[in-house]
């Protein structure tokens, strides 16, 4: 048995040792932001390294188009020819779809200091032998009357455009994932207003405990097909919903609730099978994060879908209003970056210019004078727990 005095030692040792933890977080944190803005260019994220490596353009990858069920925009997948393995994936514009607005999703979360909820992406211009060999795919298929077709034709025509001038086609490359499924329930506002979840981002609202929360989804479309099981910190998933609707509403988005554009995932991670049946296999992803995973309908002049979430004006059960504090200090020092003569550098540094950028700033006025005055109305209940200091006694 310990004594009183090894005890008290043994907590003043972890206390000492959070509050070290806690130093290093908020130094990590600082540094990012001046480091990130400050630089020449767009500093590359290490989840961004892998794709930038990738030949496009040589005989080592090779292109498939996604299905016609898995979303609107022509996004092609890119495998490794030698391991045979997907690697990434690239966007491009098209209707709805906007490759600037992807790219600044993910350098925001990162500026932010929530790269987590976002799945890391960058710019590439196709041209040569990538452009030939997208142009190959799209002539060759017809997605009968739907609007994947119209963007089918739409990215054609760009394609035949750019050829003929000489230019290149601007996309957005992600890592290929392999261990993320859909989830229509928080995806999707009439569902996700009946959650818990939902009513711990609500001021006054119950807070999250120190549970775990399980997630399943049954996934008829996507591949592997089966029920996908999925577990993260009640706290966890609290802040990773506030951070992806703050987003959203700095970003214009659009799209988020649409039913399959809220994604959980576990970066770098594996599904085991751990049962089912033949026809209905149980997948596990272990602990997983929430995703935003598809960012292209976003930036868009005119309604502020995202914002008017925020506030609740488009279901009255799904608003945020508790947020998680280390972001939006950051959002904070964000401004005072974007407020300056450097502005549009800093901008620049996010993926946007012109009118984009112009945008980009009014929403995060917007959001901030929004976020201003709920505070003076809910004072201290705008903050969720901190999703890191929970209690470690978990499994
Ligand atoms: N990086 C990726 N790795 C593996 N699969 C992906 C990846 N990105 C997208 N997909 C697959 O493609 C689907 C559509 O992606 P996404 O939602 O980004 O495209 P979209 O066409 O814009 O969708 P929407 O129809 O909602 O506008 C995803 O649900 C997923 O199944
Ligand atoms: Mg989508």
């Amino acid at each position: 048995m310990p004594t009183r005095r090894g005890r008290l030692r043994a907590i003043r040792a972890s206390a000492t040792w959070a509050l070290a933890l806690l130093a290093v977080a908020v130094a990590a944190g600082a540094q990012g932001l001046d480091g990130l803005l400050s630089a020449d260019g767009w500093v590359p994220q290490p989840g961004e390294r892998a794709q930038l490596a990738l030949d496009l353009d040589g005989h080592a990858t090779e292109f498939r188009l996604l299905k016609h069920h898995e979303g609107t925009s022509i996004i092609f997948a890119v495998r490794d020819r030698a391991s045979g393995r997907d690697v990434a994936v690239v966007k491009t514009n098209s209707l709805s779809t906007n490759v600037s607005a992807e790219i600044y999703a993910w350098r925001l979360a990162v500026v932010l200091g929530c790269p987590e909820v976002v799945a890391p992406v960058s710019p590439v211009t196709l041209s040569g032998r990538s452009l030939a060999k997208l142009r190959d795919l799209l002539a060759g298929v017809s997605y009968g009357a739907s609007r994947k077709e119209d963007a089918r034709r739409e990215v054609l025509a760009e394609l035949d455009r750019v050829l003929a001038a000489g230019r290149g086609l601007p996309g957005a490359i992600k890592p290929w994932l392999d261990c993320f499924v859909q989830n229509r329930r928080l995806g999707t506002r009439e569902l996700f207003a009946a959650t818990d979840a939902a009513a711990w981002l609500r001021a006054g609202g119950p807070r999250p405990g120190d549970g775990i929360v399980a997630l399943s989804q049954v996934s008829a479309l996507q591949e592997p097909t089966g029920i996908h099981l999925g577990r993260l910190p009640a706290r966890r998933l609290a802040a990773d919903l506030a951070d992806i609707m703050l987003l959203d509403a700095l970003m214009g988005q659009d799209d988020r609730f649409a039913g399959g554009n809220l994604h959980v995932w576990r970066d770098g991670g594996e599904r085991r099978r751990v049962g089912g049946a033949p026809d209905m296999p149980l997948w596990d992803l272990g602990e997983v994060r929430l995703l935003a995973l598809d960012n292209g309908a976003a930036l868009r002049p005119g309604l502020n879908t995202g914002l008017r979430d925020l506030r609740g004006e488009i279901h009255p059960g799904v608003r945020a209003e508790r947020f998680d504090r280390r972001v939006v200090d950051r959002l904070r020092e964000l401004r005072r970056q974007t407020a300056g003569a450097d502005s549009a550098r800093v901008w620049e540094r996010l993926g946007l210019v012109g009118k984009r950028a112009e945008l980009a700033a009014r929403r995060l006025d917007e959001v901030l004078a929004h976020l201003d005055g709920l505070e003076a109305v809910v004072g201290e209940q705008i903050w969720l727990p901190d999703p890191e200091l929970r209690d470690r006694r978990w499994p």
